[in-house]
């Protein structure tokens, strides 16, 4: 094989064994890269170290909410021992906002981010997974004693119970009688004899409309539907409609004439203060028109009698007490009790009228926004509204009206728990004042001081 022997020779001079030797951009730039840039990242890391910036551990996008936290990392993770820890602890959530507790008999409480997981996006942070509920719902337990309510919820279109309001046999414990079957018939008698179409919003409306009532007196607007443990989230002026008033709603068709004389209403209030209103009327009437003292039974004012009585002349008070009881007669008798029931207790001079008892918040566990659902009509989920016949009945829809919108799947309205129920007891809130300085919240490296001190102020 001498031909092979002398081809490896020859191919072997021609190796040019300076090569190395010789300079050469490509070879250069490889030193660098294996020198220097481990050398850069040391330098940098170093730098980072020194400065406390924890960039370097970065995660994922914040929420939409904390995106101005992001230089801030110090803020939820804070440092055990002058070491970035990956864990938010819960304390550092609260020095910018409480998160109270959501039942003191619950088993135990979950840390803040277990339901509120950041770096995930631009998400919203109360958006919570089913599981962070369910994991306690699916089996509920209390400490102590039993628990008062469903125990194996496991999905809102699955194991959810019906509403508590909707189940059978609850009832509208209201007093005020109200047909809503007559109100909403066509040609309705309205004020002056015109016939009018009654619509539900002459009587539903939320606080924060502006609209004038059509057959009521605007009244100063009141805060008086907002519950304590409203979540923040939900603003009541808007989400729930106002109780009804007698005011507002009835007063154009219903007046309280109480007699011939006067043109004006008795005021709507309570029997005590109608009576004392009726009272001094009469008086200054009869101040004026002492002619009306002696009386016959041709008074126009009287029913006719069935037999003559011999006229009688009274004193101004004879003629004031007996004019109002007249008046009362009709008024207690007829008038109030149109809409109300009253009761006459025996040793008492004047009736008592029942507390009006107008639910204000049928949810005691879960919250509700007529504003997000003015897309459909009031019918859709008050389907009895325009058939009832008594105040007893209750118009409010169940769980199966819900369901048709709020199921799992993307064309569908939200059906995580988040979305109907507040978790915190907000009621137990606590005050919270954060203590970052615009400054810091501009600066990619704060300086050590200012970190610290901002994790101080929460204790
Ligand atoms: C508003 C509070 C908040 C801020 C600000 C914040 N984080 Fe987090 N971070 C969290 C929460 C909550 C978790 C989940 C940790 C847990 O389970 O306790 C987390 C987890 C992490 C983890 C662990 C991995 C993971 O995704 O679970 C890393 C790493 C991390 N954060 C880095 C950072 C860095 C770097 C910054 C600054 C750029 C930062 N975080 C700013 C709240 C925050
Ligand atoms: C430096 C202050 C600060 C810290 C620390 C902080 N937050 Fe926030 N958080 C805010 C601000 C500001 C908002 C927006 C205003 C609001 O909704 O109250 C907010 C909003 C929220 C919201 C409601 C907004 C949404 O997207 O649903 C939740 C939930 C929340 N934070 C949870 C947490 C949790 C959990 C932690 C701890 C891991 C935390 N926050 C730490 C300042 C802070
Ligand atoms: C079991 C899950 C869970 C835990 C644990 C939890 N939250 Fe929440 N959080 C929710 C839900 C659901 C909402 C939305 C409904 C509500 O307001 O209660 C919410 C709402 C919030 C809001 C927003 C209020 C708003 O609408 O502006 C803040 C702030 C908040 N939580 C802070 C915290 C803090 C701080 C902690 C820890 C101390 C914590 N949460 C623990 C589930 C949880
Ligand atoms: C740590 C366990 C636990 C977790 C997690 C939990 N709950 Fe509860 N929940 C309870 C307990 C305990 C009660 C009260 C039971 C009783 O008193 O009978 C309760 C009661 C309720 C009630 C009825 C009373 C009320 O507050 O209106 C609702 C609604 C509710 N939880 C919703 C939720 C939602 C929504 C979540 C998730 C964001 C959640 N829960 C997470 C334990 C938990
Ligand atoms: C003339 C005024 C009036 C009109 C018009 C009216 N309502 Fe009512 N509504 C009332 C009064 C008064 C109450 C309280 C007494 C009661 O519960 O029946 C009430 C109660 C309600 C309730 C809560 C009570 C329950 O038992 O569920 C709902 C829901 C309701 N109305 C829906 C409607 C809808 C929907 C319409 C239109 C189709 C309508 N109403 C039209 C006066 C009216
Ligand atoms: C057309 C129906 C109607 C008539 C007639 C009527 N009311 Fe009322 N009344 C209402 C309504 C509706 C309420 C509930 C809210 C409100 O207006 O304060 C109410 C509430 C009341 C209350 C407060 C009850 C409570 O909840 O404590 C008193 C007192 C009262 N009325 C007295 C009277 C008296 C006295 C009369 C007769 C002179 C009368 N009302 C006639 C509709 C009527
Ligand atoms: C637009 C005029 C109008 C308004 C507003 C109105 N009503 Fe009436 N209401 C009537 C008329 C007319 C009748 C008699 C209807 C009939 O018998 O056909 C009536 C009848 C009633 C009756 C007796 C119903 C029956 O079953 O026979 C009650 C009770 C009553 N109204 C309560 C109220 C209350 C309470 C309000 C305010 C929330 C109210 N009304 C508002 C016009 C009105
Ligand atoms: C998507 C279903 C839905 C629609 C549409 C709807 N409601 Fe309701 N409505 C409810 C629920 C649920 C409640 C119970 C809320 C609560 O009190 O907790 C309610 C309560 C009420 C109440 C009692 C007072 C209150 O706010 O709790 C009145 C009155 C009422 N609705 C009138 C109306 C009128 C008028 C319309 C049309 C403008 C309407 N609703 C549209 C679901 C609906
Ligand atoms: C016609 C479809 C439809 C029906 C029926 C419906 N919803 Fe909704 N609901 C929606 C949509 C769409 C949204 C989201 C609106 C938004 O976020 O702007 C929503 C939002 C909500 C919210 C959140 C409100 C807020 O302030 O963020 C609650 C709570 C709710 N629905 C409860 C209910 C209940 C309870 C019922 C049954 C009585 C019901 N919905 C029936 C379509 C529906
Ligand atoms: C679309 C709205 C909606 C969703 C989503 C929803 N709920 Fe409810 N939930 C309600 C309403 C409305 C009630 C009735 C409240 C009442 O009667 O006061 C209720 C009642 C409850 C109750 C009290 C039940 C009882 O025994 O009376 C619990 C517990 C509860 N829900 C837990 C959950 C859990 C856990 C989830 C998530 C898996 C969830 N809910 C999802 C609307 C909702």
């Amino acid at each position: 094989m001498p031909r092979a022997k002398l081809k490896t020779k020859k191919l072997a001079q021609r190796i040019d064994l300076n090569y190395f030797k010789r300079p050469h951009p490509f070879r250069r730039l490889r030193f660098l890269l294996s020198v220097c840039v481990p050398a850069l990242a040391i330098i940098w890391l170093a730098w980072y170290g020194l400065t406390r910036n924890n960039h370097v551990y970065s995660s994922g996008k914040m929420s939409v909410s904390h995106a101005v936290l992001t230089e801030q990392c110090g803020s939820c993770h804070v440092k055990e021992a002058g070491v970035f820890s990956a864990k938010a602890s819960d304390q550092a959530c609260e020095t910018c906002h409480d998160g109270p507790i959501h039942h003191t008999n619950q088993l135990f409480t979950p840390n803040c981010s277990t339901c509120h997981t950041e770096h995930r996006g631009a998400l919203r942070l109360a958006a919570t997974s089913d599981a962070s509920c369910t994991q306690c719902h699916a089996n509920l337990h209390a400490a102590g004693s039993a628990t008062r309510y469903a125990r194996n919820i496991d999905g809102f279109d699955s194991t959810h119970p019906e509403f508590a309001a909707a189940r059978a046999g609850n009832f509208d414990p209201g007093t005020v009688k109200l047909n809503h079957r007559v109100h909403l018939k066509k040609n309705l008698m309205g004020p002056n004899g015109v016939a009018v179409q009654l619509d539900c919003g002459d009587c539903h409306r939320p606080p924060a409309s502006n609209e004038p009532w059509r057959f009521g007196v605007q009244q100063p607007k009141s805060s008086s539907v907002a519950l304590k443990q409203e979540p923040p989230s939900i603003n009541p002026a808007r989400a729930y409609m106002s109780p009804v008033t007698y005011a507002q709603h009835c007063i154009a068709c219903h007046g309280l004439q109480f007699d011939k004389r006067f043109a004006e209403s008795a005021p709507h209030d309570t029997p005590t203060a109608v009576h004392a209103f009726v009272v001094l009327r009469f008086r200054q009437y009869i101040a004026t028109h002492p002619a009306e003292l002696r009386i016959t039974n041709s008074d126009p004012n009287l029913p006719q009698k069935p037999f003559p009585i011999s006229p009688r002349v009274l004193t101004p008070e004879q003629w004031v007490t007996e004019r109002a009881a007249e008046s009362e007669q009709l008024l207690w008798r007829k008038t109030c009790m149109q809409c109300h029931a009253l009761s006459f207790p025996a040793n008492q001079p004047l009736p008592v009228v029942a507390n009006s008892n107008i639910t204000v918040r049928w949810f005691q566990h879960a919250v509700f926004n007529h504003d997000k659902h003015r897309l459909v009509k009031c019918e859709e989920c008050h389907s009895t509204a325009r058939t009832s016949q008594e105040t007893s009945d209750v118009l409010l829809p169940g769980i199966r009206t819900c369901e048709q919108c709020h199921h799992a799947g993307s064309e569908a309205a939200e059906a995580r728990c988040f979305e109907c129920h507040t978790y915190h007891d907000w009621s137990r809130e606590k005050p919270a004042q954060g203590n970052l300085t615009l400054f810091e919240l501009k600066r990619s490296r704060p300086r050590e001081a200012n970190v610290s001190s901002s994790h101080s102020a929460g204790e």
